[in-house]
C-alpha cells in the first residue's frame, strides 16, 4: 500500500532582485508501506526544496502530495495541522532539539503538542528503550554526542507513530560509525513499526541501507534503483551515480 504519493511536483523561486531559479520541474513518485527510499543527487539539485515541500515549509507552484486519499495542498489547514502531527515525523540535520529540555522532555514534546491523555512517562520510556536511549533520559542535550542526539530525534519523529518519516541529510553532522549506527535504527524503526524513511543524502554508504533510491538531477528525477534479493546495494548505487554523471 502507498503511504505517500506525489504528482507533477513545481517550483520555481522569484527573489527579489528579480533572479528566477526553475527549481523543481515537476518531480513524481510514491513511497510504499514500510518502505525506506533515498534521494541522491548533487549539490544544487533541489534535494531540499523537495524535502521542504514535502514538510510543509515551502509551498510548490503545482501539484499533489496525497496521503491516504487527502491531497495536503489543498486540504483546510486544521486538518492539515491535524494529519501533519497524526501522520509525518520529521528528523533534522542538526537534530533541533530544545536545549533546555532534557532527553525525557524533547521526547515528549510532540504528546503534549497532540494533547496525548494516555501515560506520557510511560510512552515515552518505551520509545527510548527502543532506541537504545533510556540511560539518557535525564540529561541535557549538549550531555551527549550527536549520534545520541540524532537518536531523541527519531524518538521524538516517531513517538506519535508517524506513518512517513521525512529526513534532508540526517547523518550529514555525523562521523560514518555514529552514521551507520543511525541507519541501522532507521531500519529498525521501519522493519518493527512499519514506519516509511524517506531520506536525502550524499553517501552511497548511507544511500545503501534503503530498498530503494532515487537520483534527482536538475529538479528530476533521473533514475531509480530498487535493492533485489542478495545484490550489494552499495555497488549499485555507485554504478548508477557513474551512469548519471557520463
Ligand atoms: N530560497 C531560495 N531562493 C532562491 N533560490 C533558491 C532558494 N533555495 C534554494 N534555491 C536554489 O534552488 C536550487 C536547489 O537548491 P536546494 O537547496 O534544493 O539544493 P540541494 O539539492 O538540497 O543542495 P545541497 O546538496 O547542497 O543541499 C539551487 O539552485 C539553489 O540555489
Ligand atoms: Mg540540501
Amino acid at each position: 500500500m502507498q503511504v505517500l504519493r506525489i504528482n507533477n511536483i513545481r517550483k520555481t523561486y522569484y527573489s527579489k532582485r528579480k533572479i528566477t531559479t526553475e527549481a523543481l520541474k515537476g518531480v513524481s513518485f510514491a513511497i510504499e508501506d514500510k518502505e525506506m527510499v533515498a534521494i541522491m543527487g548533487s549539490s544544487g539539485s533541489d534535494k531540499t526544496t523537495l524535502m521542504n515541500i514535502l514538510t510543509g515549509l515551502l509551498e510548490p507552484d503545482d501539484g499533489e502530495i496525497i496521503i491516504g486519499d487527502e491531497d495536503l495542498l489543498t486540504m483546510p489547514k486544521d486538518r492539515l495541522a491535524l494529519l501533519r502531527r497524526k501522520h509525518i515525523g520529521i528528523v533534522f540535520q542538526n537534530y533541533n532539539l530544545l536545549d533546555s529540555l532534557t532527553v525525557r522532555e524533547n521526547i515528549e514534546v510532540p504528546l503534549i503538542l497532540d494533547y496525548y491523555d494516555g501515560d506520557k512517562e510511560d510512552k515515552v520510556r518505551k520509545v527510548a528503550a527502543f532506541m537504545g536511549m533510556e540511560q539518557q533520559l535525564d540529561k541535557y542535550p549538549y550531555e551527549i554526542s550527536g549520534g545520541q542526539q540524532q537518536r531523541v530525534g527519531i524518538c521524538r519523529a516517531i513517538i506519535n507513530n508517524a506513518k512517513v518519516i521525512f529526513a534532508d541529510e540526517p547523518t550529514g553532522n555525523l562521523d560514518s560509525k555514529s552514521s551507520k549506527k543511525v541507519m541501522e535504527y532507521f531500519q529498525m524503526v521501519c522493519k518493527e513499526m512499519g514506519t516509511s524513511i524517506l531520506l536525502v543524502t550524499h553517501d552511497p554508504v548511507i544511500a545503501s541501507y534503503c530498498n530503494r533510491v532515487l537520483f534527482i538531477q536538475d529538479g528530476k528525477i533521473e533514475n531509480e534503483i530498487v535493492k533485489e534479493k542478495g545484490e550489494n546495494m552499495y555497488e549499485k548505487i555507485i554504478e548508477a551515480q557513474r551512469g548519471i554523471l557520463q
